[in-house]
């Protein structure tokens, strides 16, 4: 069973296959011409709210000649507490891939070791990796590689930065992921990365780590589930902010990345984030090409 769980789950050669469609099917509509989707369904099911990752899924399943369902807590027997495997049984009788948001990442694990179909991590509290497939895409548009490039992530080590950190190590990608102390991504993946051979990832408190960037990235100080320390939150992350002087230190030709939701005046400002440097809305779009990538891998369309 091919699930898009985490990208550290996925062999390099085969995250790259999976880059490689994407931009064939966003240059030449490869498989959208061919209707590859044909006849397939996917679920979406959201425990959290979205507005790219349910739209991108929706269209790149249309696009692709398929159809999408959404199901979100709030309105279906999820948010009564049927569980997630009871959910993943039934589900699985409808539709060929079902897609999960949710807060635990023991969740999706629990969906994809009950569902009979393929199962695609939207976003958890852990990694958001389909996110990352998409910047991937991004950097490497504009770039023309991957490998080369030093990639400075800003902020909380969130679920957005532990996909990141395990997309450096898969393509040896150079990154300094720079927060506060108190916000480092969790232990559990430090000990993991601590286990990989020959990775170029490093850590800092100092937000003087942007020196050089080619790929300067921010997140939300705040993510979905973490509000009730919103205030505290802003306050210890205030030194960490994407502004000018910020982007003064990268290198000349360095771009900013944020997977939006952006909160305008924290995480970034105005300037950068609607400045010549910005990228976002590139990678945005690029949401719905790399997973279309992605559901054609889960298909077993492409790949090995
Ligand atoms: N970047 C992202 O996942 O956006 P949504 O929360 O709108 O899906
Ligand atoms: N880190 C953010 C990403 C939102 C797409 C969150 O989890 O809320």
């Amino acid at each position: 069973m091919r699930h898009f769980l985490d990208l550290d789950l996925l062999k390099p050669d085969e995250l790259a296959l999976i880059l490689d469609a994407a931009l064939d099917e966003k240059t030449n509509h490869k498989f959208s011409k061919q209707a590859a989707l044909s006849g397939k369904s996917l679920a979406l099911v959201f425990e959290k709210n979205s507005t790219r990752t349910r739209i991108s899924f929706q269209a790149a399943m249309q696009q692709l000649g398929g159809q999408s369902f959404v199901l979100d807590a709030g309105t279906s027997q999820l948010g009564r507490g049927e569980t997630i495997a009871d959910t993943a049984r039934v589900l699985s009788r409808y539709v060929d891939g079902i897609m999960l948001r949710t807060d635990g990442h023991d969740k999706l694990e629990e969906m994809a070791r009950y569902a009979s179909v393929p199962v695609i991590n939207g976003l958890t509290d852990k990694s958001h990796p389909c996110q990352i497939m998409a910047d991937l895409l991004t950097v490497k548009e504009h770039f023309g590689d991957l490998s080369k490039r030093r990639v400075v992530w800003l902020g909380d080590g969130n679920n957005v930065a532990v996909s990141w950190v395990q997309a450096a190590v898969a393509f040896g990608i150079e990154m300094v992921v720079s927060t506060p102390d108190s916000m480092q991504i969790p232990s559990d993946v430090q000990d993991w990365l601590a286990n990989q051979g020959g990775h170029r990832v490093s850590f800092s408190n100092d937000p003087a780590a942007v020196a050089g960037a080619d790929v300067v990235i921010a997140d939300t100080w705040v993510s979905m589930g973490d509000e009730a320390e919103g205030e505290q939150r802003l306050a210890t992350l205030e030194p960490f902010q994407v502004n000018q002087a910020c982007m003064a230190k990268a290198s000349e030709q360095a771009v900013f990345l944020h997977c939006l939701p952006a909160h305008r005046g924290e995480e970034v400002t105005d300037e950068v984030i609607d400045g010549p440097q910005s990228l976002v809305f590139d990678e945005a779009e690029n949401r719905m090409h790399a997973q279309k990538a992605i559901l054609l891998w889960c298909f077993g369309l492409i790949g090995g």
